[in-house]
């Protein structure tokens, strides 16, 4: 007889500064274990492309309800890329632009919005089997996540990672505009009253600065592999 045995999903919680390889980690991944992926940070950034273009300002509460009742945030897989749909529109390339990255840590202050991305990320991820990034993930959104990784490097190391990785999109920014973004919104992110990036108790912490990604990857496979077999 053939005894159907099935490996119990769970959710992987990535949180950590800007630019520290979160997403990169995330996608890998994913691709290993057939695990869907929620880049938490492209919702806010789509709110914030959403305020800009809308003029919706960071303090009118009652503009920022409407907004967010006008706005639909999904992921699709083209091509097996992540790509960002923001009412129905792919954003993905936007969203990266300097000038959201400039406006999108005050936006992720705003109570109102995190409510609201918080909600939509907790229904996207209810069916487990999925792995998200952002900075409050194993602390707010999915407390009880499974595996919970804090990923730190140092902010040169990210800073140059981020300016290698615009400068092959094509966006021609300065190391030191980088440079003053990332801390910039670390320090925004990390001193924030609702939900403040922090690491959570229980969270693996990496520090990846010399680590090379498929070093990371090889770590975290196997905390993996160790969580699931602690729920067999
Ligand atoms: O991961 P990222 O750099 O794309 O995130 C953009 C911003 O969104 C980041 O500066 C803070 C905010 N953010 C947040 O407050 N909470 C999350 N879960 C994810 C991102």
């Amino acid at each position: 007889m053939n005894k159907k045995t099935s490996t119990p999903k769970i959710i992987i919680a990535i949180d950590g500064y800007s630019a520290c390889g979160k997403s990169t980690l995330a996608k890998d991944l994913g691709k290993k274990l057939g695990y869907g992926y929620i880049d938490t940070g492209a919702m806010y950034r789509a709110v914030t492309l959403y305020f800009l273009r809308n003029k919706v300002a960071f303090d009118d509460a009652e503009a920022i309800a409407k907004a967010l009742s006008d706005i639909t945030i999904e992921f699709v897989n083209v091509k097996g890329k992540n790509r960002t749909i923001l009412n129905g529109e792919d954003v993905e390339e936007e969203i990266r632009k300097m000038y959201v990255s400039n406006q999108v840590s005050p936006v992720a202050t705003i109570s109102a919005v995190r409510r609201s991305m918080v909600l939509q990320q907790q229904k996207m991820g209810e069916k487990k089997g999925v792995i998200l990034d952002g900075r409050d993930i194993g602390t707010v959104v999915f407390p009880t996540a499974e595996l919970k990784l804090f990923l730190t490097a140092s902010p040169e190391i990210r800073t140059k990672r981020r300016y290698e990785e615009l400068k092959i999109k094509g966006q021609d920014s300065t190391f030191e505009e980088i440079q003053t973004n990332l801390l910039e919104r670390d320090h925004i992110d990390s001193n924030r009253a609702d939900s403040p990036l922090r690491q959570a108790e229980d969270a693996v912490v990496i520090d990846n600065s010399n680590l090379s990604k498929k070093e990371q990857l090889a770590m975290v496979s196997a905390l993996v592999k160790q969580r699931i077999k602690g729920l067999k």
